[in-house]
């Protein structure tokens, strides 16, 4: 029997990671190949022409499983009945802006949509928050939206979790695919922290064995690994002028799945999720762990060992992100 569609929202729509995002929506990237789809794409007025544009072109695409596109500036229409959103709109930062504007700026777009999705969305709506500053645009949606679920709420640090798979890929010279259980700890932020001590590689003779006894370079681990990832959105922007996009969009993709259809077993992947306090995290924020997926829910995976240069780096990603919600507030107030 055919499927009932999915309704997912995409904010921001009409922007780079948009456009990069829905078709891989619409083409069963994020649900898998036999799950029906409808697009709801939400962008502001002055974006509309260009949202449109969008439209235009999956129709064109006529792809098998999208059943339906809402395109709308009308922040209602845009939220009622979704079952998965995806929050990439957002205000950029511009030249001669501080932190705090941007910040401003975006805290009250995340407040007004957690009213509607409160609202409007349907019942037990996943949300993702893509948009920057990710974990605190997730954590006012959350504050702003108290009938969600908090287990609902979440935002985007996968693509850090597959930046730090693909530098160790390049390193060994072995297939991302073959590398698994690297960790994002905290904000998606240059304070974020890649871990890859709990990480390991499935060798050709089925073995598997450490990261870090392969890599048998710790002052690499401990530094430009680490760096190199956590700058990357950065040398991205260098590179292209733009930010990433289209592997913001994968991992977005990667990140609903895991959540809906589950983790492989004996792997973990990174999603920023409301802390319960684990790792001695602060309860209150939104941060990256590592999680595992099963029957739609996540669960931070417990009982791993945290050494001090580990501990150090921990705290100082809560620490900005306790500072970032300080900030949000003030802005709110
Ligand atoms: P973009 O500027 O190309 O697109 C943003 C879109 O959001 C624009 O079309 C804009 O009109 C729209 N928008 C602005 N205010 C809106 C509102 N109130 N409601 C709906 N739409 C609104 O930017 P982009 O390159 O697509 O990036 C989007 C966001 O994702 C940025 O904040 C970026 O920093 C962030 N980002 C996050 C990650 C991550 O890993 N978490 C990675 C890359 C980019
Ligand atoms: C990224 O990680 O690529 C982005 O968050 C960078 C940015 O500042 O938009």
């Amino acid at each position: 029997m055919a499927q009932n569609p999915v309704r997912v929202l995409v904010t921001g729509a009409a922007g780079q990671i948009g456009y990069a995002l829905v078709p891989m929506i619409a083409r069963g990237v994020l649900l898998g190949p036999n799950q029906p789809v409808i697009l709801h794409m939400l962008d502001i007025p002055p974006a509309a022409e260009s949202l449109n544009g969008v439209k235009m072109e999956l129709v064109d695409a006529a792809f098998p499983l999208l059943k339906g596109v809402v395109a709308t500036t009308d922040v209602v229409e845009a939220c009622t009945g979704v079952n998965i959103a995806i929050m990439v709109g957002g205000f950029p930062r511009k030249e001669g802006m501080e932190r705090k504007d941007v910040m401003s700026k975006n805290v009250s777009i995340y407040k007004a949509q957690a009213s509607a999705l409160e609202k409007h969305a349907a019942a037990n709506c996943k949300v993702l928050v893509v948009a920057n500053p990710a974990n605190t645009n997730a954590l006012i949606l959350k504050e702003f939206a108290p009938s969600i679920p908090e287990k609902n709420i979440s935002c985007l640090t996968r693509l850090d979790h597959n930046r730090a798979l693909g530098q160790i890929s390049e390193r060994l010279n072995v297939h991302v695919s073959e590398i698994k259980n690297v960790i994002i700890w905290g904000n998606h932020s240059s304070t974020q922290y890649p871990d890859v001590n709990h990480a390991t590689v499935k060798l050709p003779s089925g073995e598997e064995k450490s990261v870090r006894e392969l890599v048998a370079d710790d002052a690499w681990l401990n530094g430009e690994f680490i760096s190199t990832v956590q700058q990357r959105g950065a040398a991205i922007i260098k590179a292209r002028k733009f930010s990433s996009a289209l592997s913001a969009a994968s991992a977005a993709c990667d990140h609903i799945r895991d959540w809906v259809l589950g983790t492989p077993e004996g792997t973990w992947v990174s999603m920023g999720v409301y802390s319960d306090g684990s790792y001695n995290v602060p309860a209150g924020l939104i941060y990256s762990f590592p999680v595992t997926c099963q029957n739609g829910e996540w669960s931070i995976v417990q009982g791993l060992s945290v050494d001090e240069f580990s501990r150090k780096k921990l705290d100082l990603t809560a620490e900005e992100l306790t500072e970032e919600k300080a900030l949000a507030y003030s802005c709110l107030s």
